[in-house]
Order: structure tokens, then C-alpha cells, then sequence
């Protein structure tokens, strides 16, 4: 059964019931056959052994290889083609151009949550491309992520739910156009063809190695959960009218230093992740938090039980805009991990934190919320966003 919403339906209460389970002392036992581990400690010690605790080539490896889905030697020498590149993108001196993009991207657009949803795809694409010293082309690439989005989302549903022949085969088929479709765009711009055999290069002798495989899954990585921050932070704003307003005198200010908007991103990232769990393939038996775990073995490792664990968060379960543990800078660092941490924690963290702040300054400065409804409704696919037809109206400041 591969419908859309039927598919909806199957991972948004995955997500729903790790919500629903978030916040209780020692509530997190199961979710369908894996353990799931909340507590930060047992994270904390899973993401710093990925010997131990490895990335599993799932479906999703239909899309192809990339650092996002390999181990050991060949992810330390996929992982050096791209990281220096998000590293440099990253420096303080960066930060007036990413915040120009998004302020033109956003100035440009029409006034709904979908245009400045749109304006924050291609802003996220354009500070991407630019790392690689690349131009992206905005509508044709945003179509090609849309595309992704979608079959990322059927392959998902299928480590779930076991897929008939023909719906496997079709969505590695569409997965295989998907990457050509890409192909053709990057190879047609002799700057990008020249990058992707930069890309090759560096690559070695790793086994059919597809260079826009590495691109694709990077891109796409680093912009669905910009993105999807950002989508987060609008939402929040449109359900407090006082909050709003008090951020938007702090980023309108004079002062560099915002400590209420930090604050807020944080709570923001802290309550809605947008990668709201991972899994991870135990690689030999071991004992963790008193579990004992057998080689082979998948496990979960729930964000969003980490983020509001009763020990480590008053309130775990209340959004809290001036949330005293951020403000104060006192919170335990294991507790709070929208990108991960250890070896492999997100590879763009940096580009990613700059880009969520300026592009909150820039959506603030430029438009004003309003709610007609407190409800969350999220819509998972690989990250966790607030689901289109979301109740909030935007005006332009
Ligand atoms: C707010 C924005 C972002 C969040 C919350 C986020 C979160 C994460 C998380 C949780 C992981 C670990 C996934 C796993 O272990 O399965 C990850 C990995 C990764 N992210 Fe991000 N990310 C963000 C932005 C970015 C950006 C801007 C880029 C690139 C420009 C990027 C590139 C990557 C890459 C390449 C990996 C794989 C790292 C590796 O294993 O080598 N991310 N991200």
C-alpha cells in the first residue's frame, strides 16, 4: 500500500508516539521491534562509538552512497571532500552575505507562508551551492528536492512497513531517475562538472563512487533542515503575540548580542528537532543502560526523549520561550543534540546555526504572524517540519 497519505499517516505517528512518550521518566522502551534509548548519558555513549553503534544501509541507500550512509575508512574519506568546504562557509565573515541571501530571497517574495517557505529553500540552496563556489539554479533545483523529499519519504515508510516487490522496485527506480535528473543539471554548468571531478578526485579508490550521489544527499541534508528550523521558529512566533514582538525589537535593535531570539531558536530546536531520531546498527553484542543488545541489532536513538528528559529539563513538556537553562547557558550539553554529537554529528552544525540566525532575523524583520490556532500538526519525512497546511497568517511588517 503505497498511497501518499497512507504513508503519511505511518511515519507521522512514529513520530507522534516518540512525542507522546517524551518528557516521562523511563518511558521510552519500544518502538514497534527497536529498543529506543532517551536517556542523554546512553545517547551521549551510542554517538561517540560508531564502531560500535553504526549507520545502517537502509533503503535509503537507494538514492545512493554518500558520508550520510557509509562507516569507517570510506566515511573519513567521503567526509573530507565536503567538510573543509562547510567549515570555511561557516567563518564570521560570512555571516553579512548568508544574511543578504535570505533578506533578498524573502524581500522578493510573496506574502503567504508559502512563498517565504519558498524564498527559504532557495536561500538554504543558494548558501549551499555557494560553499562550492557554485551557482545553484533555483526552480529546477527546488523541483529535484521535491522529488527527493518524496521518495526519501516512501523509502522510510518501507523500513517500517514491508514493501511488495513492485513497490520496492519502484521507488529505487524513481530514486535512480531522481540522481540522473541531477546529473544532467550539475554536468550541463562546466563549474559544477568541474567540482563533482574535485569530488571524484578526493574520492580515491572507493568503490563505484558517484560524486552527485555525494552532492545530492549533502544538499539535501543541509537544506530540508535549515529549512525546517526556520519553518519551526514561524510557527512558534504566530502562537505568541508578545513573544514575537519582543524578539522583533531585539533583532530590529542596535545591540549585536540577541540573547531572547537565541534563547528561542534553542527552545525551538530543542522542542521540535528536525531530525527528531536516528537509528544505528549495533555492530557486536554489548550491554547498554542495562539492555543487553545483540550484534545486527537496530536501535533507536530518540531526540526528542533526549530534549525533554525530566532530569535534565524543568518542564521538559512545556515550550518555553525564555527557558531558564538556555538563557543561563547551564543546561547539560548531553541533553541537548538537534545535531547529533560525536564523529558523526552534522557535518554543517556550524552553517547550519549561522544560517538558522540570519534567516530568523531576516523572516522577523520582514513580517508578523499571527495564529488562529495553538495546535501542532507536524509532517514527517527524514526531518520533522510543521505540516503545510498550517493555521498561520502572515502579513509584511
Ligand atoms: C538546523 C540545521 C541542521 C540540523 C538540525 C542538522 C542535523 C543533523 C543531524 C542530527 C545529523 C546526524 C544524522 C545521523 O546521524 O543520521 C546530521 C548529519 C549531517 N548533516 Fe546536518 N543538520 C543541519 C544542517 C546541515 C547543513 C547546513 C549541512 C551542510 C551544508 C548539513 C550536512 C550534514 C551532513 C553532511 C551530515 C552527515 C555527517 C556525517 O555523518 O558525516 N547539515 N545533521
Amino acid at each position: 500500500m503505497d498511497n501518499p497519505s497512507h504513508i503519511e499517516g505511518v511515519l507521522n505517528s512514529l513520530a507522534y508516539s516518540l512525542f507522546a512518550r517524551s518528557g516521562l521518566a523511563g518511558a521510552a522502551a519500544e518502538v514497534g521491534n527497536l529498543v529506543v534509548f532517551d536517556h542523554p548519558d546512553a545517547v551521549d555513549r551510542i554517538a561517540k562509538a560508531p564502531a560500535l553503534f553504526r549507520k545502517n544501509f537502509s533503503l535509503i541507500s537507494a538514492l545512493g552512497f554518500s558520508r550520510f550512509n557509509t562507516n569507517d575508512e570510506e566515511w573519513a574519506t567521503r567526509r573530507a571532500i565536503t567538510q573543509d568546504r562547510y567549515l570555511a562557509a561557516a567563518k564570521p565573515a560570512h555571516k553579512q552575505g548568508v544574511s543578504e541571501i535570505f533578506s533578498a530571497r524573502l524581500a522578493g517574495c510573496e506574502t503567504s507562508l508559502a512563498g517565504i517557505q519558498q524564498a527559504l529553500f532557495t536561500g538554504a540552496m543558494d548558501v549551499f551551492y555557494r560553499a562550492f563556489g557554485l551557482v545553484a539554479e533555483a526552480p529546477p533545483t527546488a523541483a529535484l528536492l521535491d522529488r527527493v523529499r518524496d521518495v526519501l519519504r516512501r523509502l522510510q515508510y518501507f523500513s517500517w512497513v514491508t514493501p511488495t516487490n513492485d513497490e520496492r522496485n519502484s521507488a529505487i527506480d524513481d530514486a535512480r531517475a531522481i540522481i540522473a535528473d541531477f546529473g544532467s543539471q550539475l554536468m550541463a554548468d562546466p563549474r559544477a562538472a568541474a567540482e563533482m571531478a574535485r569530488f571524484a578526485e578526493k574520492a580515491g579508490d572507493i568503490d563505484g563512487f558517484s560524486p552527485i550521489e555525494e552532492f545530492v544527499m549533502n544538499l539535501f541534508a543541509g537544506v530540508e533542515t535549515t529549512v525546517t528550523t526556520v519553518l519551526w521558529v514561524i510557527d512558534r512566533l504566530g502562537a505568541n503575540q508578545k513573544v514575537q514582538e519582543r524578539i522583533h525589537d531585539e533583532v530590529a535593535g542596535a545591540k549585536a548580542e540577541t540573547p531572547f531570539t537565541d534563547c528561542f531558536i534553542n527552545e525551538t530546536m530543542r522542542y521540535f528537532p528536525p531530525i527528531p531520531f536516528l537509528t544505528r546498527e549495533v555492530s557486536n553484542d554489548t550491554i547498554l543502560d542495562g539492555r543487553a543488545l545483540r550484534a545486527g541489532q537496530l536501535i533507536m536513538l530518540s531526540v526528542v526523549g533526549v530534549h525533554q528528559h525530566p532530569e535534565f529539563w524543568a518542564d521538559p513538556r512545556t515550550f518555553d520561550a525564555s527557558r531558564k537553562e538556555f538563557i543561563d547557558n547551564s543546561y547539560d550539553r548531553r541533553a541537548f543534540i538537534p545535531f547529533l554529537t560525536g564523529p558523526r554529528m552534522c557535518g554543517g552544525a556550524r552553517l547550519g546555526r549561522l544560517e538558522v540566525e540570519q534567516a530568523v532575523r531576516a523572516v522577523v524583520r520582514q513580517f508578523a504572524f499571527a495564529r488562529t490556532d495553538d495546535i501542532i500538526r507536524f509532517d514527517y519525512a527524514l526531518a520533522l517540519r510543521p505540516a503545510s497546511g498550517m493555521s498561520v497568517t502572515v502579513s509584511r511588517r
